[in-house]
């Protein structure tokens, strides 16, 4: 960077006809975007190949050139590839890199390539198409991470462990229903995300700069050779609007939260005093000082990713609050949040797939852990209504009086002798004993997407016909 006075020698040659003097070097610095806009190369030389082919389908310029700018395009595109490309910021972009490129390899041909088009649609095309590629990824690394969890879960139907609300034990629960609830909740995040493709699946090119162009293009056929349903069906919205990227980000928050909670999950549960988990060495590491340790790094480096993500969010949505339509350069600031939040994203997911796979479970600790706290004191109070016929706040403040008895024996429930809970209340028979175990309590609930393993192998079913 210069000291923002300096000025380099020559005007900008796609755009500097009225300009005198080239930009200041503080001007250029600011300016250019292909320090991170040429992840978009791919995307632009397919979005021109469409457009030149389109305009020579139309009459608009000759057979010949089209051909020449193809082969030229094709050219580029291996010398990107191949890593032969030299890429300028005085160029700014990936656009004008690339067309700057093209008039040096085919000459005056490729000065035809921008008739009735203009950066405005070319960036909204390449950037949708290349968010578009993004969420077809996203989709299928949900699906392996949902499968994943659907072997865990048939593996571990009826393995019971502790459920919690407020990080206290609550009842007991399958941990196959655990892993279920996260089926769920990657199942709704890959709902989103087809939502979002269809959504997106409208071709930009040929909005021009915002009011579309007198040339008689076809936009329907460049909309169909690049893979969408269809153009887009106002120019000026066409241009102005980045909501797509948005999308993208909003739903990849809204994963990553998913994913977070299960990588705070997979700490707690992996540490010795709830030792619920053991992690693979795979996704962990040791410490330098203490031998003893085995750090759950990935789980709270996926945790950490969602920091970067939902950030991304917020300041796309900052950049774009406010802005007049159509197109105003704060714009060329959507890029960067998308491609960082989309490799985050990325790597959060397959390392997630990778611990849910990888990881050991310890069901005789959970089994332990889902047994103690008085887990099955709603059970008690449940055969208190079912059996003896009292109301369920008559019921649950007798089993109140039995839970403060077995905390002052020091034992659990089941440890009550029958004689003990008859003093609490005449009407209890042995037979409450049948459903004061963890292994009876979760067989009982068999509501619609209960805890019961018949009930967690039912769901189990209806999702691996849907993955
Ligand atoms: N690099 C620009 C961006 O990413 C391309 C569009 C430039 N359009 C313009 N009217 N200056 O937004």
């Amino acid at each position: 960077m210069g000291d923002g006075t300096s000025e380099t020698k020559s005007s900008n040659q796609m755009w500097g006809g009225r300009f005198a003097q080239g930009p200041a070097a503080i001007m250029e610095e600011i300016n250019a975007s292909i320090g991170f806009d040429k992840k978009l190369f791919a995307q632009d030389i397919r979005g021109s190949i469409a457009h030149a082919t389109m305009l020579a389908h139309q009459g608009i310029i000759s057979a010949d050139d089209k051909d020449k700018i193809v082969h030229g395009l094709d050219t580029i595109l291996s010398e990107i590839e191949s890593g032969q490309f030299e890429f300028s910021r005085r160029l700014e972009d990936i656009h004008m890199n690339i067309e700057a490129r093209l008039a040096t390899l085919i000459g005056p041909a490729a000065g035809r390539l921008h008739t009735a088009r203009s950066r405005n649609d070319q960036v909204a095309l390449d950037f949708r198409l290349w968010v578009k590629e993004e969420l077809q990824k996203c989709e299928g690394m949900l699906t392996s991470l949902i499968a994943a969890f659907l072997d865990r879960a048939e593996e571990h139907a009826e393995t019971v462990m502790p459920g919690f609300t407020h990080l206290q034990t609550a009842q007991p629960v399958t941990f196959g229903h655990h892993c279920m609830a996260y089926v769920e909740m990657f199942g709704r995040d890959r709902a989103r995300v087809r939502h979002a493709i269809e959504h997106m699946d409208e071709s930009p090119i040929g909005a021009a700069a915002l009011a579309g162009t007198g040339f008689p293009i076809d936009r329907h056929m460049t909309a169909k050779a690049l893979g969408f349903r269809e153009p887009t069906r106002n120019s000026i919205d066409t241009v102005s609007d980045r909501d797509f990227a948005l999308e993208f980000l909003s739903i990849a928050s809204i994963c990553a939260v998913h994913l977070s909670r299960l990588a705070e999950e997979i700490v707690i549960w992996s540490t010795p005093q709830f030792g619920f988990v053991r992690l693979s060495d795979a996704f962990s590491t040791g410490s330098s000082i203490m031998p003893q340790k085995k750090n759950p790094d990935a789980a709270e480096l996926v945790r950490a990713k969602t920091g970067r993500i939902n950030g991304s969010l917020i300041a796309l949505l900052t950049v774009m609050k406010g802005l007049p339509l159509a197109y105003s350069k704060d714009m060329q600031e959507d890029k960067e949040q998308v491609f960082d939040s989309a490799e985050s994203l990325e790597l959060a997911i397959a390392a997630m797939t990778g611990m849910v796979r990888d990881i050991t479970i310890r069901a005789d600790r959970m089994k332990a852990a889902a047994g103690s706290g008085y887990s099955t004191a709603t059970d008690l109070a449940d055969w208190l209504v079912r059996e003896a016929g009292l109301p369920f706040r008559d019921a649950h403040h007798v089993t109140g009086r039995a839970v403060a008895l077995a905390e002052q024996k020091a034992c659990e429930l089941a440890e009550l002798s029958l004689a003990d809970l008859q003093a609490i209340h005449p009407d209890i028979t042995d037979k409450v004993f049948g459903v004061l175990t963890v292994e009876a309590s979760v067989a009982s609930r068999t509501s619609f997407g209960g805890t019961a393993p018949s009930e967690v192998r039912k769901q189990i079913a209806w999702w691996r016909t849907r993955n």
